[in-house]
């Protein structure tokens, strides 16, 4: 890059700002978005964006991400997730060479990692004291573990009783200071905004610029793994909408910048219980009507969604389609990811369900090419696998556990 211009400007009214501040929205409400102007274009930009052993997956996008920072990252390192694939789970959604990119794999095992270091990297960068957040888990667990690295005090609120036992054990043990507050997710964010402006403090949600940024590589790694050709299709989880939102500006700025030439469709999927988004879908988006919402997968239970205009731009310009799943849908596909070995955590699988459901009702056409997200790993929700094995009827085919006396004889009879 000869030169490097990184400037913040509002969605809404188009006001500016300088990428140092520490605003996440305007004065009017918008909420901000990072510009960038790359000098390069095409082949020459995808040779800067090359893979060298020992780069962080978000870093070496570093020139189309936060190339201001580039020098001086809180890095993990994160990203480089696997693209994988495996006939059980293909077969199951009937889709042939089902890929899931799985973004579990990352150093706290969710996808918000990507997100992370470079909020967290900015807010090093402007002297932020302290950062906070609302979370449903996962956003707590990635930001104390990056504000701990920096060596930034962290604050997180989560919904009381609603957090799943792996990320609330993650944000405990990586130190933030945790607030369980009465109150779904959506109170959470409202409270962690009104906070942030009164104790001036960095706030490290899906609506700060900087997370979008890079949540952007998830899609721009997939693309590179793909040799630069895209899917038909990217299917992913949606609750507060900052992925969503994410990976419509990867892919136009993609295509705008001759990373790729053709967009391809973005399904968002949401829990049954949780579908403000896909009900505004079905309405031909004309407004967003919150909801209370209620679902097992606890990481999308989000009923007034904070990134909302920018997943409808998302839609939009990909020609996508939002659709709810149930929450036995949902339940069906983990359990299907489980036991292929690949594993995941419940909203993850919402994406695969997606998949299935789509390829069913025939949007999805044979022989398309599928990537679907897996947006978290197995073991940040420890509660809801014990709960599906335990023999309720939760999923079918549950895998029970079998108490065995302390003796070979009445192991080879329950063996036989
Ligand atoms: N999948 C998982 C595992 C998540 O944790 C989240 C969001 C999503 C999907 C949905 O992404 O909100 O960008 O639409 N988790 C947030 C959190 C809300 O606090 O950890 P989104």
């Amino acid at each position: 890059m000869n030169t490097v211009i990184v400037t913040l400007s509002c969605d809404a009214c188009g006001n500016t700002f300088a990428e140092t501040t520490s605003k996440v929205r305007c004065d009017c409400g918008g909420l901000l978005s990072v510009n960038h102007s790359p000098s390069l274009r095409g082949a020459e930009l995808r040779r800067t964006l090359e893979w060298r052993a020992g780069d962080s997956g978000v870093w070496r996008f570093g020139p189309i991400v936060q190339p201001l920072a580039m020098s001086h990252p809180v890095s993990h390192p994160e990203g480089n997730t696997p693209l994988l694939s495996r006939d059980a789970v293909s077969q199951w959604a009937g889709v042939d060479g089902l890929l899931l990119k799985h973004e579990g794999h990352n150093p706290t095992g969710s996808f918000k990692d990507r997100g992370m270091t470079v909020a967290v990297t900015q807010a090093a960068r402007i002297g932020a004291r302290a950062v906070a957040c609302a979370s449903t888990g996962n956003t707590s667990a990635s930001l104390a573990a990056y504000a701990a690295q920096a060596g930034i005090r962290a604050v997180v609120f989560v919904p009381a009783g609603k957090i799943a036992i792996g990320k609330m054990a993650q944000a405990l043990a990586y130190g933030a200071k945790t607030l369980l507050i009465d109150g779904d997710f959506d109170a959470c964010l409202r409270l962690v905004e009104e906070a942030g402006e009164e104790l001036g403090i960095y706030l490290a949600n899906s609506i700060n610029p900087f997370r979008i940024e890079g949540q952007k590589t998830i899609v721009l790694e997939m693309l590179q793994q793909l040799d630069w050709q895209p899917p038909d299709w990217i299917v992913l989880p949606a609750g507060n909408l900052g992925n969503t939102a994410a990976f419509g500006k990867a892919l136009v700025e993609a295509r705008e910048w001759g990373l790729i030439e053709k967009l391809p469709r973005i399904a968002a999927v949401q829990a049954e219980g949780a579908a403000p988004f896909a009900a505004a879908f079905r309405r031909g988006f004309d407004g967003l009507e919150p909801v209370r919402a209620e679902t097992i997968a606890t990481a999308i239970r989000i009923g007034d969604p904070a990134s909302y205009p920018r997943a409808v731009r998302t839609i939009r310009e990909t020609d996508g389609v939002v659709l709810p799943v149930s929450d036995r849908e949902i339940l069906a596909a983990k359990a299907e990811i489980d036991r292929s070995g690949v594993g995941c955590e419940p909203a993850s699988a919402a994406s695969v369900a997606g998949v299935r459901l789509l390829r069913r009702q025939g949007v999805i056409k044979a022989g398309d090419s599928v990537v679907a997200v897996l947006t978290g790993h197995l073991l940040k929700d420890p509660g809801t696998v014990e709960q599906m094995h335990s023999g309720g009827d939760l999923i079918d085919r549950p895998n029970l556990a079998v108490q065995v006396a302390a003796d070979i004889a009445a192991i080879r009879a329950v063996l036989d």
